[in-house]
């Protein structure tokens, strides 16, 4: 099947973006966001609704209940699942309606109705779906590193929710030079590792390479002492994953000369779940194996003090100000402006050869899937841990 890029951002069900996102878990939701009561969630285009019953079973099923379409969102949690506050029809994890009070021959109607809903596993605090088409049978989820404890500790951030597009974001980790020029006053420009490596008058170079998870950036500078390359992934797991190597160094302001002697303690992944073509949400983990037992608390400290400053002229009503000096801030502008990949005109240069390679990667993986084949990364390989690693390596490589 013949694919553009206009296919990408386009996630409902039957659409060929939305068939290849559809075979991977993705994460829909966090433990720690799950209290006793329903949740309403879209997932690819799909309206939801995610619950933990009476026994602590979790369930994602359909939100408009399979009898006249009233929101489960608003149902009674009950020990054997939820109940629809309407008439009372009460379905299990499964979707599978077990109960309708008002009906005489309850037992063999209900027994022919079918409700929406997929299977879920939790993983490290993170809650993972399977929305796709072999419901008895999906592909392993994968022990992704930081959700897998190995002898470190463990974060899970608020979860986040963006009103544009997940593939802008996502593919924003493919280019690199955004983070010189974009962020260059802000963490990345602070005198630490930032301006060391990221400096906008001397930056590094890069190149995109494809791994076996998807891709990673790699970019590298000569050693300030000659001694070897200074080498810093970012790096992108199919289908909507990023992992970032340098955190502990450009937001936790570690001292650049452990990187150089010692790489990073740090994984700070990002799992993007698109709701729908125009939003989407994310979960970050970040997990550190160093000395500092505080390192959160400490990194959450040096995180606030990344607030933009707020200089708007008194005539300046644009509603994204202020945005600089905010790492995340600034992304929301840059990113969430854009128009849909495929709707928008653009002229891509040399500079854009990662996210020239990142489309071409996902546009194979969409067309693999409509016409039958396992897409790229469906099932990754662990390491002699057992854990699933997307490298983003940061440190000191000799040199070649
Ligand atoms: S709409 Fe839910 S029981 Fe009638
Ligand atoms: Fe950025």
């Amino acid at each position: 099947m013949s694919i553009t890029n206009a296919d990408i951002p386009r996630v409902g069900p039957g659409t060929p973006g939305g068939e290849w996102l559809r075979r991977y878990w993705m994460a829909v939701g966090a433990i720690d966001e799950l209290y006793d009561i329903p949740q309403a969630v879209k997932v690819l285009g799909e309206e939801l609704v995610l619950f933990r019953d009476g026994e602590g079973r979790i369930g994602l099923i359909g939100e408009h209940c399979a009898h006249r379409g009233a929101s489960l969102e608003y149902g009674d949690i009950e020990n054997a699942g939820i109940r629809c506050p309407y008439h009372g029809w009460l379905f299990d994890v499964n979707g599978k309606c077990l109960e309708q009070p008002s009906e005489v021959n309850g037992k063999s109607f209900c027994a022919k109705v079918r409700h929406v809903s997929y299977p879920v596993r939790e993983l490290g605090g993170l809650i993972f779906a399977y929305m796709g088409p072999d419901q008895d049978n999906p592909p392993p989820l994968p022990n992704y590193s930081p959700l897998i404890d190995h002898g470190g500790i463990r974060q899970i951030e608020p979860t986040r929710h963006f009103d544009y597009n997940w593939f802008n974001f996502y593919e924003n980790s493919a280019d690199p030079v955004h983070v010189w020029i974009l962020h260059g006053t802000s963490a990345y420009g602070d005198q630490t590792w930032g301006d060391r490596f990221f400096s906008a008058d001397d930056p590094p170079s890069f190149e995109p390479v494809e791994t076996p998870y998807g891709m990673k950036i790699v970019m590298s500078k000569p050693a300030v002492d000659g001694d070897g390359i200074v080498v810093d992934e970012m790096s992108l797991g199919f289908p909507s994953i990023l992992q970032v190597g340098d955190t502990e160094f450009v937001h936790g302001k570690e001292d650049p000369q452990k990187l150089v002697n010692k790489g990073s303690d740090f994984e700070h992944f990002m799992f993007l779940t698109p709701n729908d073509d125009d939003n989407f949400m994310m979960f970050t983990v970040d997990y550190y194996t160093g000395p500092d037992d505080n390192f959160f608390q400490h990194l959450k400290e040096m995180r606030k003090r990344e607030i933009p400053e707020d200089d708007r002229k008194p005539y300046d009503k644009r509603p994204l100000m202020p945005f600089r000096g905010n790492v995340r801030a600034e992304d929301i502008v840059t990113q969430g402006t854009q128009k849909l990949l495929g709707e928008r005109r653009e002229h891509l240069g040399t500079s854009d050869r990662g996210v020239i390679m990142l489309r071409k990667m996902v546009r194979n993986a969409i067309s693999d899937t409509a016409d039958g084949k396992e897409p790229k990364a469906m099932v990754l390989e662990e390491n002699a841990e057992g854990l699933v690693k997307l490298d983003s390596f940061v440190g000191v490589r000799p040199n070649i």
